[in-house]
């Protein structure tokens, strides 16, 4: 995820720009940069870091001179940050600048039959293969090859484009990433979202997938992508300036929530090529994953929780032992590890001090380290032996919701590889799982159409003093997860319990009322898990019940009940963790706590 930024009009072009990328800088922010159309070239600047770095570089963009550009502020994905990967990004000749949020899929492909054509290329990322074929299908005409270029590049893309030969206009498109176009007098705008413009102006066109935009100062025409124009209608924006930076939602925590869909399917769809899944970015070989003796997971909070689910996956999928440790525990337990085990680092902001700890650990034994990481060039990602990223984006909420999908994903992606190595899968298994994997964005958009019924239920216990998450194997994983969501963000007091050790002590805490949500997911245990549900409800507890659409029994034991679809059993936690997120939310919201901030807690523990 990163933000972007274009203006053309009759002011000075760089300030402007500067000013809206600071108001992007949630979307990204490890380094920045501009280009600026002036005296028939492209003049560039940008740097790696905050936006600070390159407002003082350019005396807050006044150094820079020209009345049309483009601008960026970068969530790496495809090369770590430095100077050299921030956008705009030039072609061979300089005559195009591109900015991009997305991800090329087919850029491995792209950049290897541009070599050959004698294109050089002097950075690591996707988006550069698009400033070469811009020079590469240009004939003169900058709509045709933009069509070109979008006819040829796979994944998602918002881009804005300047041509040295086009001083008077630039051109943008976008395909699966935002992008809007702001109409203001005598000078017109692109951005990721409307918070960049918002001083400028709330008269907006929203771009539709591969619709392209040609920006003069005093007029905007919209192309489909056979050429022919499209009417669009303009759609005034009422939001604040808070609010739009939320993308109208009232915190981020739920924005972020409704991301996920996307942020699962740009983890997934890259690594799926064939119906197969292809993981470019390790170097783990089908021998190397035959002679794994063991593998160790270790991660903190969240990411642990993960982890506890990866165990159950690993362990079915691949049939090699997995323990699962929280990072502050196995940094001091003296490990019994040595170079046939794997170690699988899980962190999102890949700078947890406890985590990289007990990296260094493992490597200090000799151990393989696989980190899933969120934040390219990261700590823990530049320990690692391989690291294979989660595409979320930048998480804002402190309470993680979409890193946390990623991760799990991201935990199917390498179980499941390593098991059609290991031989674990039949072909129809194989393909069916693969396919399963990619439903996942799917059916968690079908969970959030019926969030308000999850509002509902929150508005009935958000008075309560103490709630329990009961489950039994997966569904115990994703207890420990609903349970922290619901306590950080809403100071509930709240456990979660393996449903059938609640009668070795924590039954006694159930009393007249108690709320206990009970997930009972999957087939095998489904009755063991009822049973359960009904030793607390003879104590007095009110039972909701998360269960699957052909789970219809379960009304007859629970209280309330949340249905959500049916899917290869082993992806249940990625589809019955979003009704928990979605309650401890709404729970929070209805008490009135800081959801973005919660008291005590900062996104990224640094300290151990
Ligand atoms: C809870 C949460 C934390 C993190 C934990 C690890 O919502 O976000 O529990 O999961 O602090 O952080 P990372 O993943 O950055 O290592």
């Amino acid at each position: 995820m990163c933000g972007i930024v274009g203006y053309i009009g009759k002011n000075q072009a760089a300030p402007i720009l500067l000013e809206g990328l600071s108001k992007l800088e949630y979307r990204g922010y490890d380094s920045a940069g501009i280009a600026i159309f002036d005296n028939n070239k492209i003049e560039v600047a940008k740097a790696k870091g905050r936006l600070a770095v390159l407002s003082e570089k350019t005396n807050d963009g006044k150094s820079v001179t020209g009345t049309m550009g483009i601008g960026h502020t970068r969530w790496a994905t495809h090369g770590e940050p430095s100077d050299v990967n921030s956008h705009p990004h030039l072609s061979m000749s300089g005559r195009f600048a591109v900015v991009h949020n997305g991800i090329i899929e087919n850029y491995i492909s792209l950049k290897k039959m541009l070599i050959e054509k004698g294109f050089e290329f002097i950075s690591e990322t996707d988006t550069e293969v698009i400033a070469h074929l811009f020079e590469y299908y240009y004939t003169g005409d900058i709509l045709d090859a933009m069509v070109k270029v979008i006819n040829r590049v796979e994944g998602s893309y918002a881009l804005g484009v300047l041509c040295s030969d086009y001083p008077d206009s630039f051109i943008a498109v976008r395909k699966s990433s935002p992008l809007i176009v702001g109409l203001g007098d005598g000078e017109n705008f692109i951005a990721s979202d409307v918070t960049a413009i918002l001083k400028h102006t709330r008269n907006i066109y929203r771009l539709e997938d591969n619709e392209i935009a040609v920006l003069n100062h005093d007029c905007v025409t919209v192309y489909n992508n056979d050429k022919e124009e499209v009417k669009k209608e303009m759609f005034t924006v009422d939001w604040d300036v808070s609010a739009a930076e939320k993308g109208g939602y009232e915190h981020f925590m739920m924005k972020e929530i409704e991301e996920q869909p996307k942020a699962i399917r740009d983890t997934i769809s890259p690594r799926i090529k064939d119906g197969r899944i292809v993981l470019d970015d390790i170097s783990l070989t089908a021998e190397d994953i035959k002679n794994i003796n063991k593998i160790y997971i270790v991660a903190c909070g969240s990411a642990y929780h993960v982890g506890v689910v990866g165990k159950y996956v690993i362990e079915k999928l691949c049939r090699i032992p997995v323990e699962v440790q929280v990072a502050s525990e196995f940094r001091y337990c003296d490990p019994i590890i040595n170079k046939n085990d794997l170690v699988i680092v899980i962190s999102q902001s890949g700078e947890t001090a406890d985590t990289l700890a007990a990296l260094k650990e493992a490597k200090n034994h000799g151990a393989r380290i696989l980190s899933i990481v969120n934040v390219v060039g990261s700590a823990i990602a530049n320990a690692s032996d391989d690291v294979i990223y989660t595409w979320a984006g930048p998480e804002i909420a402190v309470a993680t919701t979409k890193a946390y999908s990623t991760q799990l994903t991201v935990i199917y992606l390498i179980a499941a590889y390593m098991a059609e190595k290991l031989g674990m899968f039949t072909t129809g298994e194989y393909s069916q799982f693969v396919n399963d994997l990619q439903s996942l964005p799917e059916k968690v958009s079908e969970i959030l159409k019926s969030k308000e019924e999850v509002q509902y239920l929150a508005s009935k216990f958000f008075n309560c003093h103490s709630i329990f998450f009961i489950g039994r194997n997966l569904d115990y994983a994703v207890s420990l997860e609903g349970s922290l969501k619901l306590k950080e963000i809403s100071y509930i007091h709240s456990e979660a319990y393996a449903a059938g050790e609640l009668k070795h002590g924590t039954i006694s805490l159930i009393e007249d009322g108690t709320l206990v949500i009970a997930l009972a997911t999957g087939q095998e245990l489904f009755d063991k898990t009822v049973s359960n549900v009904k030793e607390v409800k003879a104590r007095g507890a009110v039972v909701m019940g998360v269960t699957t659409d052909s789970h219809d029994n379960m009304e007859d034991v629970a209280d309330y009940v949340i249905k959500i679809p049916n899917i290869n059993e082993i992806l249940l936690p990625s589809l019955s963790v979003v009704p928990l997120q979605l309650f401890g939310y709404y729970v929070a919201s209805l008490k009135g706590c800081d959801i973005d901030k919660p008291r005590n807690l900062a996104k990224s523990v640094t300290v151990e």
